[in-house]
């Protein structure tokens, strides 16, 4: 008869070596960098929430890197690395002439072909000398410790805001930047300027030969701000982008397509826009989003989370939520939308997959836009969300159908107006007024009606876009609203005014 060990000294080994690496990591998990564990609910799928990164300033782009670490990029120029399981960040780059009035740095991508070239692509606004904002486009090589030797591939004019961006890397090896329309209206259709596009661009910076308009980095045009971009897993290419005051839009991008900005925003759905469709070809949204959710970095999943599986991931910063933007099975069209973590983490600019499945979140609550009850001390952060199990059947909620309830005035405030100017209503200074202090909103109620039906460019640059949109009704309640609640009037506006105006308008 073969001896048998004894069951413990069998489990001796395992048990010490799990005991080895716990102590190894306690240090690091109760240093404070690592949250505390918390549970969400899917359909079926429990989901394991837990901040891995905290004392981040605006968190622009995540990218899974080839050491299985994520690298981030923060808008004041600094480039790091996660390590997802410790929360150790090491210092890759600062990057030294960035400016950050607004933006500052943004997107990163990694070199597909790593072993071979490592090296980052990488996207950021800077101050000439002579006051001119740029954007450029810089390659560095990794040392194995830093970001060293950059190399200037390609600069296009830049701006306070408006400026997008997003970089990705296609199979083919051709490097897609998604540029904002830097509020040159007329230079958005044209081929020959670079904003409102989808650039693209050999790795070495040089324009690829077989780009639909020859000599141009210019792959698509007509959009807005774009700040999502992502090929899905059979190389379709998505990209999401802030509307105005209407419309944002997630849009699969064609070579050579027109996608309606500044003439169609959304859906070709006011006469304007079918006047301007008729004779111009445009692609029209694969998604639009009105009120606006202020969309902002994408990724695909596929991952072991089954109620997301061929979905678009889509990180809100206005709605400040993640959505879930399931697609058919060829990848061409939207099929349902789910809606995560509203309110819950603040302002979302970029969401990550790591190849095991795990979602990554990054929050923007320092970056120029503030919102109410954000940021919180720990604030930016990194978040990751896994899968942590399945829900028994016994378990399971139904979820409750959300009501379609008229719209009372306060959530017409917070879907249209709150976004600028605050949801106190005392705006941010410089950009968007106050309107608790606004003396145009207590004075002549027909002028108010005009301008809240048309909007204005300000000296600041910052427009208060058209309301017109909005129907009588609405429109009556939110400006009573403000009027009333935020600048302290006794009378509202009613519908009848608001139509009044309208007709003599015309
Ligand atoms: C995209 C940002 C933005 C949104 C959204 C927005 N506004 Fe404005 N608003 C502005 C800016 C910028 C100004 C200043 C424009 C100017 O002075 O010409 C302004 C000015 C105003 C004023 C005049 C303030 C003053 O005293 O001069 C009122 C009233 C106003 N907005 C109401 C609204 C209402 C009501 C909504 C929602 C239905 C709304 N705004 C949505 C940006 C915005």
């Amino acid at each position: 008869m073969k001896k048998r060990w004894p069951r413990a000294v069998l489990w001796a080994g395992p048990i010490f070596f799990l005991l080895a690496s716990l102590s190894f990591r306690v240090p690091q998990l109760l240093d404070g960098r690592m949250g505390p564990t918390e549970s969400y609910a899917l359909d079926s799928t429990r989901l394991e929430v837990k901040t891995v990164a905290t004392n981040l300033n605006g968190v622009w782009d995540m990218v899974w890197g080839p050491d299985n670490w994520i690298w981030f990029t923060e808008q004041d120029g600094k480039v790091r690395r996660l390590n997802p399981e410790t929360g150790q960040i090491l210092d890759l780059l600062q990057i030294p002439d960035y400016y950050r009035k607004r933006l500052g740095l943004m997107s990163m991508v990694l070199h597909p072909d790593w072993k071979t070239s490592p090296q980052v692509f990488i996207n950021y606004t800077h101050m000439q000398p002579d006051s001119v904002i740029v954007s450029k486009l810089v390659r560095y090589t990794y040392n194995g410790k830093n970001l060293i030797k950059p190399v200037l591939l390609y600069q296009i004019p830049g701006y306070l805001g408006h400026n997008g961006s997003r970089l990705v890397v296609s199979k083919d090896r051709k490097l897609l930047w998604a540029t904002g329309d830097l509020k040159q209206k007329e230079t958005i259709l044209d081929p020959k300027f670079p904003n409102g596009k989808v650039l693209r661009l050999n790795l070495d910076g040089t324009i690829p030969a077989d780009n639909p308009f020859p000599g141009s980095p210019v792959w698509a045009m007509g959009f807005r701000v774009p700040q999502g971009l992502v090929f899905a897993s059979n190389g379709n290419l998505f990209i999401a982008e802030h509307g105005d005051a209407t419309d944002d839009e997630v849009n699969r991008v064609v070579k050579g397509a027109s996608y309606g900005w500044p003439h169609i925003a959304g859906f070709s759905d006011l006469p304007d826009e079918e006047r301007y469709a008729a004779d111009h070809p445009t692609v029209f949204p694969v998604k639009a989003w009105t009120p606006t959710i202020a969309p902002a970095g994408m990724d695909y999943y596929d991952g072991n989370i089954p109620e997301w599986k061929n979905a678009l991931l889509l990180s809100t910063l206005k709605d400040q939520s993640l959505r879930v933007l399931r697609l058919d099975a060829k990848k061409e069209k939207i099929v349902d939308e789910q809606i995560h973590f509203s309110k819950q983490f603040g302002r979302l600019r970029d969401v990550c997959v790591s190849p095991s499945g795990a979602v990554f979140i990054g929050t923007s609550n320092r970056d120029w836009n503030p919102i109410a009850n954000f940021p919180i001390p720990a604030d930016d952060r990194i978040i990751r969300i896994s899968r942590a199990g399945t829900i028994p059947k016994a378990a399971r909620v139904a979820k409750a159908q959300k009501s379609a309830d008229a719209e009372p005035a306060a959530l017409l405030y917070a879907s249209y107006c709150a976004s600028c100017h605050k949801p106190d209503g005392r705006g941010v200074p410089g950009s968007f007024p106050s309107l608790v202090a606004s003396s145009r909103l207590k004075g002549d109620k027909k002028a108010l009606i005009k301008f809240i039906l048309t909007g204005s460019q300000s000296a600041s640059g910052e427009g208060m876009p058209a309301f017109g949109f909005m129907s009588d009704k609405q429109l009556a309640e939110v400006v009573s609203y403000v009027r009333v609640k935020l600048a302290g009037e006794a009378s509202g506006v009613s519908a009848e005014e608001i139509k009044q105006v309208r007709a003599d308008k015309k």
